[in-house]
């Protein structure tokens, strides 16, 4: 059978398992990548782990969310992760060096092999070919003490990208387009094959923001063939050596397979509160703006940032705007310090901020109270920019910059000619803000300063779970309602017994205490419960509360794994429509749960307030079941081979 691309990735790294959609695989892992914020708890579970080498061909640690050091909490876990990473064998890079997703493309991806990252946006890499999945952090942490993940051979949707994008349209504006087309849960369960003539319209990092926002789309990962293109940029970035050509057989057979007209895409926005809320910007020109922020792992390359350089080159920012730029990287920085343009921007009126994921994460620049802000990042949920009643809006940097000098969100097509922007032959690749591993690193210790606290591990899944429903929330929760992510809490990321007191903060103010006084117990949610961040926070604190299950209509993938990995049972009502027959601080019962989970038997949820029954559904693996038994992947993996 002609082959996607996709599964030519998945064969050559093929483990154990049988290559066929919906079968459980495990594959070699090529590199993995962490991020501060998630990355404390994934070296907190390597230690844990007791190994001597991490197993695959590169790993990396990125410090990039929590630069800020207004007090020792971040400075710690910076300390804890350098430490971890000498003595495992892992490249550390340190602040200010710039975004995980954009240092990984420029740095270390590799067409046609696979990275998994405990990041949701890992799939960056996707532009250049590799197969980059995003993660839970101890996926990752077992990615790396074994070389292998676990996956279900996906389903493969191929959006075939036709026709000439019109001038003032970018790659920003394709993926927000696909999202309103496809919405946050049209990729779920695919992986999203780019192909057609529209595909060589993209640069390579164009390309890289569009399989950014796959994430958006709920897909296990998107990728782009390996051509010409990415030959042109991997050798601008000094990799050409990392070049293989690479992509589906012609008339490979896809499960799904959907056409996109680059003609017919204007500049979009994605309006509050959800990513494919999109609009057309025309379709709002006028409304009133009050914060410009341009970067994140989206759209912070050196092509974004030189476009919206030179739009605002001899130009000011409206003087109503605030207008903040995070580059990349510390290359692009430099590139753009060398030629001049970080002085056009600086002249403007921009502000500069450090190279790093800053406001995209809420770690300063919160907007003021009822703000509009236009952002190029990936992400609008509500809350997430740090000031809750700030409405945010996604752009492309065209869009952002013309809007920052007018002043409201305009359409940048409406500007005359479109500023060419001239790659350098060779980008600048300083290493200096890397530490690569030593070649002997005997008696290397890890440091924990005070803000390091020991994490969650599970019990052996007891045969009977019951308790209370501690909450019952409606659909679409984020992975930011069940965790905050804020620039108060970020510093606590390595401190579990801090965070909990902020779980589910954004619907309830003292769930933590409803938690510990009812000895943990049930959450019931609705549809996609879970989406958003990769953080599995969002799992761990619930299991450090008690949370023992969480019942739900459908739920996010990364979510649902991280639940599996810290021993709390995902299931999924049999009839939807149960749903409605539950109410905060029902006393609920499983019993016999290890014959049904081993024999696929109903699982029987016990409504004791209201004397009633329902049915459940658990959809994992065997290999799911047996993780949940011992508590945990941390105690499945100790006991494994791979
Ligand atoms: Fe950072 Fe925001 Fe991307 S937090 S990794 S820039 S989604």
């Amino acid at each position: 059978m002609k082959k996607t691309l996709t599964y030519k990735i998945l064969e050559k790294n093929l483990l154990t398992g049988t290559l066929k959609t919906g079968n459980e695989i495990s594959v070699k892992v090529n590199q993995t990548l962490t991020q501060d914020s998630t990355g404390t708890m994934v070296y907190l579970q390597l230690e844990a782990m007791c190994i001597k080498d991490i197993k695959t061909d590169l790993s990396v640690a990125y410090i990039d969310h929590n630069t800020l050091q207004a007090g020792f909490e971040n400075a710690d876990d910076h300390e804890f992760i350098k430490s971890a990473a000498a003595k495992y064998g892992i490249i550390y890079s340190k602040p200010g060096n710039g975004i995980c997703h954009q240092l990984h493309l420029e740095r270390f991806g590799k067409p046609g092999d696979i990275l998994i990252g405990s990041d949701s946006h890992t799939p960056t890499c996707g532009g250049l070919g590799m197969l980059s999945i995003g993660c839970g952090g101890l996926d990752v942490a077992v990615g790396m003490a074994k070389g292998s993940y676990y996956l279900k051979a996906p389903k493969v949707l191929n959006i075939e990208l036709i026709g000439k994008l019109n001038p003032w349209v970018s790659a920003k504006d394709i993926i927000l387009y696909i999202l309103k087309e496809l919405t946050v849960k049209g990729g779920v369960g695919y992986i999203v094959e780019y192909s057609g003539n529209g595909v060589k319209e993209l640069s390579l990092t164009d390309r890289a923001t569009i399989t950014n926002m796959g994430a958006e789309l709920g897909a296990t990962t998107s990728i782009f063939p390996s051509d010409e293109i990415t030959k042109d940029f991997l050798t601008r970035q000094c990799r050409e050596k990392d070049f293989i050509t690479l992509s589906a057989d012609v008339d490979a057979v896809y499960d799904k397979k959907i056409k996109i007209n680059l003609d017919e895409i204007q500049p979009m926005t994605a309006i509050p509160h959800s990513p494919d809320n999109v609009a057309q910007v025309a379709s709002l020109n006028n409304a009133k703006i009050d914060q410009v922020a341009i970067g994140s792992c989206t759209n912070s390359s050196y092509t974004d940032l030189m476009k919206v350089a030179k739009i605002l080159k001899g130009k000011k920012v409206h003087k109503d705007v605030s207008l903040v730029i995070s580059p990349g990287s510390s290359n692009i920085l430099k590139m753009m310090a060398d030629n001049g343009a970080l002085g056009d921007l600086i002249a403007s009126g921009a502000r500069i901020l450090e190279a790093a994921c800053g406001p995209c994460i809420g770690m300063g620049q919160a907007p003021k109270s009822n703000a509009i802000s236009l952002r190029t990042f990936n992400r609008n949920f509500k809350g997430r920019c740090g000031t809750k009643n700030a409405d945010v809006y996604l752009v492309s940097p065209e869009t952002a910059a013309v809007s920052s000098i007018t002043g409201y969100l305009t359409d940048p097509s409406t500007c005359g000619d479109m500023p060419k922007v001239e790659i350098p032959e060779k980008f600048h690749v300083s290493e200096n803000y890397f530490i690569y591993p030593l070649k002997d690193r005997n008696n290397l210790k890890v440091v924990m300063g005070p803000n390091i606290k020991p994490f969650p591990i599970n019990k052996a899944l007891t045969p009977t779970l019951d308790g209370k429903l501690l909450l019952k929330t409606g659909d679409n929760i984020t992975t930011d309602d069940i965790m905050p992510s804020n620039a108060k809490l970020l510093p606590f990321r390595s401190n579990i017994p801090e965070l909990s007191k902020y779980c589910f903060g954004t619907l309830l103010d003292d769930f933590h205490i409803r938690a510990t006084e009812n000895n943990g117990g049930f959450v019931i949610g609705g549809e996609n419960y879970g989406q958003g961040s990769s953080r599995e926070h969002a799992a761990l604190v619930p299991l450090y509360l008690g949370v023992k299950a969480v019942i739900a209509k459908s739920f996010a993938r990364i979510h649902k794994t991280n639940l599996i990995n810290s021993g709390i049972l995902p299931f999924v009502f049999k009839h939807k429509d149960d749903y409605k027959n539950f109410d905060a601080f029902d006393a609920l019962e499983i019993n016999d749960l290890h014959n049904a989970l081993d024999h696929g038997l109903e699982i029987i949820l016990i409504n004791k307030t209201k004397d009633i029954t329902t049915q459940l559904i658990f959809e994992g693996s065997l290999r799911d079941i047996e993780i949940l038994k011992l508590g945990g992947y941390l105690n499945w993996a100790k006991n494994s081979d791979i």
